[in-house]
């Protein structure tokens, strides 16, 4: 009698468990459409793999179902491994119309044993400019790392694995637009962009190694603002969660260790900074520089 309670309850201890993992996971057919590729974007094992490839036809690409406003968003990234030069995979939060508002995240391949760069930029009102690029810290091919977007109404935080490796702050204060008006919306894409990315164009795509191929799993945006256009608001599902905490990153800021270990990614990985690029703003820099 006791042993045939225990199986029940252990049975649907495992079915309420799986029920849990599989909301958790952020399913891929729940959370993205693929737009383009004719099949070389797929959805994999029950929705927790999703994959991108390339070849010489056609790369291809997804966006989210949902847009946001404001939020703080994670995806895990495995990139083209081998050679990989002149392929672009791209990340990123994006709003629509020629006044748009884009948060980006752009990994530059390179030939085998040579370093990706992490690009990034963050447009406002259609206006981008603002360049910082990056080495990683570990080979971003060899496994899934976490890539993470925080956006609230006074700052950006780019974060690797959850190290920040970018703050951008509201300069509203100086006439400097910040995205703040417009929903956004997950896109992501691998295409072939040899004419620039691999040392400025010089190294070539090797379509011999195609096709080319970047993985994603374990989307979470459990902690972002989902936009209604129906109703022109958004909502944050985790204000009405059991946690009086869950948005906390609506008005997140780093501390101290954060600031610091920014610092060290500033240090020790950052390759480029449009802040430090006298000679390409002769009028001087942009004024949100300044804040940096
Ligand atoms: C590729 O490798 C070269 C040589 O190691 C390096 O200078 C460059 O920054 C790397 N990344 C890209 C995207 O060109
Ligand atoms: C900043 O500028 C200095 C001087 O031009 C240069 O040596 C340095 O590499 C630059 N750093 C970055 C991250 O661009």
């Amino acid at each position: 009698m006791a042993s045939s309670v225990d199986k029940l309850s252990v049975l649907l201890l495992l079915i309420v468990s799986s029920l849990v993992v599989a909301a958790c996971a952020g399913n891929f057919y729940d959370k993205v459409d693929v737009t383009w590729g004719d099949g070389r974007a797929k959805i994999l094992n029950n929705g927790e793999l999703l994959t991108l490839s390339l070849d010489k036809a056609s790369g291809s690409g997804f966006q989210s179902k949902n847009e946001y406003m404001f939020g703080k968003i994670d995806m895990q990234l495995k990139l083209v491994p081998g050679n990989s030069a002149g392929t672009v995979t791209a990340y990123y939060l994006s709003s629509k119309g020629s006044n748009w508002d884009e948060i980006d995240f752009e990994f530059l391949g390179n030939l085998s044993g040579h370093p990706y760069i992490l690009h990034t930029n963050v447009f406002s009102q259609g206006k981008g400019n603002r360049e910082q690029q990056f080495y990683l810290w570990f080979d971003p091919t060899a496994d899934f790392h976490t890539y993470s977007i925080l956006w609230n109404p006074q700052r950006i935080i780019f974060s690797v694995d959850g190290t920040p490796i970018r703050e951008f702050k509201n300069a509203e204060s100086m006439g400097v637009p910040f995205p703040k008006d417009q929903p956004m919306r997950i896109y992501s894409s691998l295409w072939n962009a040899d004419d620039w990315a691999t040392r400025g164009g010089l190294i070539k795509t090797d379509w011999s190694s195609a096709p080319f191929t970047a993985s994603y799993r374990n989307f979470n945006d459990d902690n972002a603002c989902v936009w209604s256009s129906s109703t022109s608001a958004s909502s944050c599902s985790s204000t009405t969660g059991s946690s009086s905490n869950g948005n906390a990153w609506l008005s997140g800021e780093l501390d101290t260790t954060n600031q610091e270990r920014l610092e060290w990614v500033k240090t020790n990985n950052m390759i480029y900074n449009y802040c430090n690029d006298s000679n390409r703003f002769p009028q001087g820099l942009p004024p949100e520089c300044s804040m940096a």
